[in-house]
């Protein structure tokens, strides 16, 4: 590090992760330090708008008094025990979080990732105690462009290079079907190994995919018809991110398997979740699966109040008005680099189209500059996914910088 760097400048705090982090990232120029509400502040106190919420992990808003509350009341008096004993706040959760859903039973793990495993184990396992799949033979789907995560079985369901390359080998019994394509599924069903079908009702980091209309009830009527089990990785689209606590719900559909995580906490730990009626569930033993944080009386105490916020707070109500207001104004702005405006509720991206083949991360420089903090993804789409108690004015002062931003394109 060189000795000119004014500590606590935000190059210091960048030169330390370079020097001494794993380069894995690469993150905006900003170092943030407070947050609360729809704000975040950097180390000079500068404010910000936040459009990236934790990549919809924050969807309650930065440090939410009840969900703060919880965790730090509940951090003073038991964090972890393990499940190798009971604790009295698991029971409590288990029943609270499967009524809220409406499923028989839930399976507790940590990210993400962990989830989409456990249900991809559920999967297989129900495919050979149920469906009467032969040994080692069964296969999970998947859609083509999607992301659960980094894990070796994550990457494995893969179409982005940048997941998998030089990563291999790779997880069998894995298979890609295009996404949005009830006929290419169908045909695919016709593989009587096949277990589940795995999906993101909008594919979030593929840049805000939004499938047609029908697409999940087709999936549902034809995971029913060929006696697959539809998995539903609401992970990024759940928790009222998308205007309905599920995205599932715009078409009134109900998985087999539902993933969730990042709300789930609000931001404040990783607390991830699979729901699974009886049939699915128990098919799984004691001692066949688990996880040492999973289940913890912090995690269960957060995530029933980060549940409880949402609906007292009506968010899914807001994102879904929120949303509609939000893509009107980008649409008002009419910018010759916007291609496309797509999303839905909270859930927004726009495509932006330069024949500077950096514009978008150009762009989200110039928004920082202005007071908006956004990322691109797959190098031309910028997500827009405030924390769901964004009010009108914050949306239009939002869409003001976003205006303001598109205009230093032109240069
Ligand atoms: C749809 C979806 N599934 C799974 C994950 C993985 O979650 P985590 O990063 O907590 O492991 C992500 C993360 O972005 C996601 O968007």
């Amino acid at each position: 590090m060189h000795d000119s760097i004014i500590s606590n400048s935000s190059s210091y705090y960048l030169s330390l992760e370079e020097k001494y982090g794993a380069h894995n990232y690469h993150p905006l120029p900003v170092v943030l330090k407070k947050g609360l509400g729809v704000y975040v502040w950097d180390i000079d106190n500068k404010k910000y708008f936040d459009f990236l919420s934790g990549y919809s992990a924050v969807n309650q808003g930065h440090c939410h008094p009840k969900i703060i509350e919880s965790l730090i009341s509940q951090a003073s008096i038991l964090t972890l025990t393990s499940r190798a004993f009971h604790n009295n706040l698991l029971g409590e959760y288990e029943k609270y979080i499967t009524e809220y859903f409406g499923y028989d039973k839930v399976l507790p793990m940590n990210t993400g990732v962990e989830g989409g495993e456990t249900a991809i184990k559920l999967a297989r396992r129900w495919g050979y105690a149920v469906k009467g799949i032969e040994k080692n033979k069964a296969k999970i789907l998947f859609a083509e462009g999607n992301f659960w995560g980094r894990t070796m079985a994550a990457i494995s369901s893969s179409t982005d290079p940048s997941s998998y390359k030089d990563f291999g080998p790779f997880m069998p019994g894995f298979e890609i079907v295009p996404y949005n394509d009830l006929l290419a599924l169908e045909k695919a069903f016709q593989d009587n190994t096949i277990a589940g079908f795995m999906f993101e009702p909008i594919q979030g980091e593929a840049g805000v995919v939004v499938p047609d209309e029908g697409y999940i009830s087709g999936i549902r009527n034809l995971c029913t018809k060929y006696n697959v089990l539809m998995i539903a990785d609401e992970i990024q689209t759940g928790l009222a991110r998308t205007g309905r606590m599920l995205a599932c719900d715009h078409e009134d559909v109900k998985p087999d398997i539902l993933i969730l995580g990042k709300a789930l906490s609000g931001g404040t730990l990783p607390i991830s979740a699979v729901l699974a009626n009886d049939e699915i569930m128990l098919t799984i033993k004691p001692g066949e699966h688990g996880s040492t944080y999973g289940g913890n009386p912090l995690a269960c105490k957060v995530a029933m109040t980060a549940l409880q916020v949402l609906k007292e707070e009506k968010m899914a109500e807001n994102a879904e008005k929120m949303g509609q207001i939000l893509r009107t104004e980008l649409l008002k702005l009419n910018s010759p680099f916007i291609s496309c405006i797509r999303g839905r509720g909270l859930l927004n991206a726009i495509v932006i189209e330069h024949e500077n083949k950096e514009a978008a991360w150009d762009l989200c420089l110039v928004l920082k500059e202005n007071g908006l903090l956004a990322k691109p993804t797959h190098g031309d789409k910028i997500r827009f996914a405030p924390p769901l108690l964004i009010n009108e004015k914050e949306i239009r002062e939002a869409v003001a910088i976003i205006g303001k931003s598109l205009q230093s394109l032109n240069k």
